[in-house]
């Protein structure tokens, strides 16, 4: 059963941004991608590890910052310059809090 963790508060990332966010042993890259739709991911991309959540948002994938392969962020895969996933964390939004899903 996943467990929700409050890891901050909705306007403290621009739209089209990313943050990295730590929680426990796991990086998270949390994307806001506008009208309160927030999306997030592990911060490593399935290349070498780059941090995602430095990465530039088009829609609702990032390009990796390192080499841009191209991540869809609803789906943690790529769509372009290679092949690889990342695990998906869901997302909840209350009074103004972002949470993330973890498994325990
Ligand atoms: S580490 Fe992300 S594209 Fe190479």
């Amino acid at each position: 059963m996943p467990t929700w963790r409050l890891v901050t508060e909705c306007g403290t990332i621009p739209v089209r941004e990313g943050r990295r966010v730590i929680c426990g042993k796991e990086e998270v890259a949390l994307f806001n991608l506008g009208a309160d739709a927030y999306l997030a991911v592990e911060n490593r991309c399935p290349h070498r590890q780059g941090p995602l959540a430095d990465g530039i948002v088009a829609g609702t994938s990032v390009y990796c910052p390192l080499h841009s392969w191209r991540i869809n962020l609803e789906t943690g895969c790529a769509i372009s310059g290679g092949e690889g996933c990342v695990k998906r964390y869901p997302v909840k939004i209350a009074d103004g809090k972002i949470y993330l899903a973890f498994d325990d």
